[in-house]
């Protein structure tokens, strides 16, 4: 009988599970969104037991679609949102607050007075990165100090704390298991990615109790088995790595200087920098990309925190499109964005700035603005935030970046794309299959359990679907980023 991969791809807006089989084809796929709670402002939190549910959900019917049971099903990758924080109760599994979202900024002051007590490099040298409320531990620490009893059941070890992929595996194991990557451990702000151990000093400076926190493995390896009843018979769970990584890997970039964006809610660009964790410049992150046949990956990261966001925000805020694919027909009623540029630094900005205070603007408005003109500076505002980190990114790497693999939702918009090479003046590819996220996860799980053999066999999967060419004139190019800058300058004037 043949068998499958089930890949889990647990995202910021909604859980997703495909089967791929043995020829990286989508057999299947089930998608579900989920509700985002914004209690205060900067403030985004998810309820974890809906994280589970309508994974859970989407894999029994992307299971049943695909004319499955557990039997035929090889294995389970994971994959996941990464920096969201859960802490719950390991004797009964109830989480003790809501999952504290990557975008969520409530700890930004604290983020402050650690910069201001020069802990900067300390954690710069152990973790690869920046100080910033968008990883996991100042979350953790926000729990433990303001959930009532928190921090004295967590020192008295009743308490686990996982990023989504642990989430997931506990609930899919019902408690047995309590494991991330290190691809996700290396979002945490606790993980050395030296020693690929978490952090004694760093724990003490967050004061988080090591014993809440999950075992580091590998991404590619077995963990464990389901135990739930989604599934007929017993799965490995055989595959983790956090989204961003797993794209780099369905991407196939697997040789160092290959590099990807991926065009989620926000867009992440990462480098494949080989085995060696070199430490970049220019506020870019190094992470850890996989472990995969005992070999540690590293890659260089610059993050975008809001992207494709925009566009559910023209939808679900501005309600001038009905669905998000209407903005590429609405942006291409006009030429461009007729003056008007927009910063949709809706929580904060990442890479290079790494500001948590950072609000929007929309700036250069005449009467003659129109929605289309709106539409347009949405999208601009994707690709020159992608430029900007692309070139923080080669000078961080010390070479320029030749072509840029991307993935993602938002690459379906073919304006988008052309406009994302223009600007970038260098060549942008689609792949045939552009959900690669999902993808990674399932090669991670397959090559554990010998599904696939090695990475030279899945390597012939990746194929280009479109290449674009930059035709945009380079002085065109220069005055249309001169003026983004101008828009980002005037934005962190405006921040205090
Ligand atoms: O670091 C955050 C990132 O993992 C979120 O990815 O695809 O949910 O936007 P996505």
């Amino acid at each position: 009988m043949n068998k499958y991969i089930l890949s889990l791809d647990q995202g910021t807006t909604s859980s997703r599970a495909i089967v791929f089989d043995q020829a990286g084809n989508v057999v299947s796929l089930a998608q579900k969104e989920f509700t985002q709670h914004f209690p205060q402002a900067g403030w985004v939190e998810h309820d974890p037991r809906e994280i589970w549910s309508t994974q859970a959900g989407v894999a029994a019917e992307a299971t049943v679609k695909a004319g499955l049971n557990g039997t035929n099903i090889a294995a389970i990758g994971i994959t996941n949102q990464r920096e969201t924080t859960i802490v719950w109760n390991r004797a009964t599994g109830q989480p003790v607050y809501n999952a504290i979202v990557w975008q969520d900024r409530r700890t930004a002051e604290y983020c402050n007075h650690l910069r201001e007590t020069h802990r900067e490099d300390l954690i710069r040298q152990k973790t690869g990165l920046v100080i910033d409320a968008y990883f996991s531990a100042t979350k953790i620490r926000w729990i433990l100090d303001n959930v009532p009893g928190a921090r004295e059941q967590a020192e008295a070890g009743e308490l686990a704390f996982g990023t989504v992929d642990t989430w997931l595996v506990w609930n899919l194991t019902r408690g047995v298991v309590h494991v991330t990557d290190v691809s996700n451990a290396s979002r945490t702000l606790l993980f050395n990615i030296q020693t690929l151990d978490w952090d004694d000093d760093l724990l003490e400076l967050f004061t988080i109790p090591r014993s809440m926190l999950p075992q580091v493995k590998a991404s590619s390896e077995v963990y464990g088995e389901t135990k739930t009843t989604i599934f007929a018979s017993k799965v490995p769970i055989a595959g983790i790595a956090g989204d961003q990584q797993a794209a780099l890997f369905g991407q196939m970039c697997v040789e160092p200087g290959m590099v990807k964006n991926t065009y989620g809610t926000g867009c992440f660009m990462l480098m494949n920098i080989g085995t060696q964790c070199l430490m970049p410049s220019d506020n870019v992150l190094t992470t850890v990309a996989w472990k995969v046949g005992g070999q540690v990956n590293y890659a260089f990261e610059g993050s975008i925190f809001i992207a494709g966001a925009v566009v559910q925000w023209l939808r679900d805020g501005l309600g001038i499109i009905r669905s998000s694919s209407e903005v590429e027909t609405l942006a291409a009623q006009v030429e461009d964005s007729g003056g008007v540029s927009f910063v949709p630094a809706f929580t904060g900005l990442g890479t290079p700035h790494w500001n948590p205070y950072a609000t929007g603007m929309m700036i250069g408005m005449t009467r003659g603005t129109k929605a289309a003109h709106i539409a347009r500076a949405s999208l601009e505002a994707i690709a020159y935030q992608t430029v900007e980190v692309l070139r923080a990114m080669e000078a961080a790497a010390g070479r320029p970046v030749k072509e840029l693999r991307v993935d993602g939702g938002a690459t379906a918009n073919n304006l988008l794309m052309q406009f994302q090479a223009d600007v970038l003046q260098t060549k942008v590819i689609r792949p045939t299959f552009t959900e690669t996220t999902a993808l990674g996860a399932a090669y991670l799980a397959g090559l554990a359990v010998g599904y696939w053999k090695d990475i030279d066999e899945i390597k012939r999967f990746w194929k280009a679907e479109r290449v674009f060419e930059p035709t945009m004139a380079p002085e065109k190019v220069a005055e249309g980023f001169a003026r983004w800058q101008r828009a980002i300058r005037t934005v962190l004037a405006w921040t205090r």
